[in-house]
């Protein structure tokens, strides 16, 4: 493992991977490929390039490009993704060619090789859990063993591209590893997500925007944990596994954003609320048991009030990082009336 190549390495979770391994694995040699599409940012990583880390921009599609970085590496992590929910819902055209295309090429040139892969994806593969169990006490999660449900053109991509992985471990004896995270959250997420949309509202004199009710129930996780997990999973998973990735951050939206208010000292009524997400899923929640028991990972940020706290100091003394691309972000959900 002293060559990896990790795909999306600009993006919000694939730079802090990166980060992640260029600082706790100094022997390791990191080539981030990746298309700079508006959810990359050099600047996640522009600290460490150079050196150990080195950034080819480029797209996952690319045969030619994706064999020959394949070839110089001992393994690869896949985070390359068209991410977003409400960007699907408008245009799924790019999410089938990235998350579908993208992974099937970069398993084709892994498979030839002989390479370890490790496939990062989603929970919103299982589709939704019932919002009746919230708070029950005997609530429902996700396990591995869950069906495969996908309800968004997001999470059907990416559910695709989970089954060509499987499909390729069996059929041509990838050496691949899958992972399905919960919702992340830490600094240098795109303010087009739920969290930082809010922060950065308030921070530039707008108000925060809730989807419809803001019952619905997202697992959160940081970020930083996030990517230790996919750690342990590379370097001691078994092959041809699944392991679900949570850390019990469960809360409906409403409750996050009204900690947000809190936090940053507004009123609690001092929001929005938009129209729903067609088809919003309503409910996700993570058994992580497996990655628990058989890897021993566990997650450190476990006060979400404090990481949360964490992330609105990021984004507030990190303006330039986000403030230019702010009025386009707000001007295309505004179109949506969102
Ligand atoms: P992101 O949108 O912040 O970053 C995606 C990165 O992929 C960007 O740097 C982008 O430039 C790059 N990219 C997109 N298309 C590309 C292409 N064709 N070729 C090369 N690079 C391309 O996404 P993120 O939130 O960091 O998510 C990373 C991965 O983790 C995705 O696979 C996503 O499905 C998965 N995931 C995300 C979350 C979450 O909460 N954000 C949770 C679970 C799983
Ligand atoms: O569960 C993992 C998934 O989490 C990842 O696979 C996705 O890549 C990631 O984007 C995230 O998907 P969500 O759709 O859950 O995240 P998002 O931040 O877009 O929205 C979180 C919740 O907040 C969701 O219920 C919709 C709601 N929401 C979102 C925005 C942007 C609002 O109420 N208001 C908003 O302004």
């Amino acid at each position: 493992m002293n060559h990896l190549l990790i795909t999306g390495g600009v993006g919000f979770i694939g730079a802090n991977f990166a980060r992640y391994v260029y600082e706790s694995h100094p022997k390791v040699q990191i080539v981030v490929l990746d298309k700079l599409t508006y959810a990359g940012n050099r600047a996640n990583l522009t600290d460490i390039l150079g050196g150990r880390v080195k950034l080819v921009v480029g797209d996952i599609c690319d045969a030619p490009l994706v064999d020959r970085l394949v070839s110089k590496a001992d393994a690869i992590v896949h985070f390359a993704a068209e991410s977003h929910n409400d960007k699907a819902l408008v245009n799924p055209w790019p999410f089938i060619q990235t998350n579908i295309v993208g992974t099937y090429t970069l398993i084709q040139a892994a498979t030839k090789q002989h390479k370890r892969f490790h496939h990062v994806s989603t929970d919103e593969v299982y589709g939704d859990l019932p919002l009746s169990e919230y708070g029950s006490g005997d609530e429902g999660k996700f396990t591995p063993t869950s069906p495969y449900q996908p309800s968004s053109p997001y999470s059907a991509s990416k559910a695709s591209s989970d089954m060509l992985v499987r499909a390729w471990t069996r059929s041509f004896g990838l050496q691949a590893t899958i992972s399905n995270c919960s919702n992340n959250y830490g600094p240098y997420q795109h303010i087009e997500k739920f969290i930082p949309r809010q922060i950065t509202n308030i921070l530039s004199g707008r108000r925060p925007k809730l989807y419809g009710s803001g019952n619905n129930v997202r697992d959160w996780i940081h970020t930083n944990d996030h990517s230790a997990a996919i750690w342990d999973i590379l370097t001691k998973g078994r092959i041809v596994e699944t392991y679900l990735i949570g850390a019990n951050g469960e809360m409906s939206n409403k409750a996050v954003l009204e900690m947000i208010l809190q936090l940053m000292g507004q009123p609690q009524d001092a929001y929005d609320v938009v129209r729903d997400r067609p088809g919003h899923d309503l409910r996700y929640a993570i058994d992580a048991s497996k990655l628990r028991t058989e890897l021993g990972w566990r997650p450190q940020y476990t006060n979400f009030e404090a990481g949360l706290q964490d992330t609105i100091e990021w984004y507030t003394s990190h303006r330039s990082w986000w403030e230019t691309s702010k009025a386009q972000v707000e001007q295309t959900y505004a179109r949506h009336n969102q």
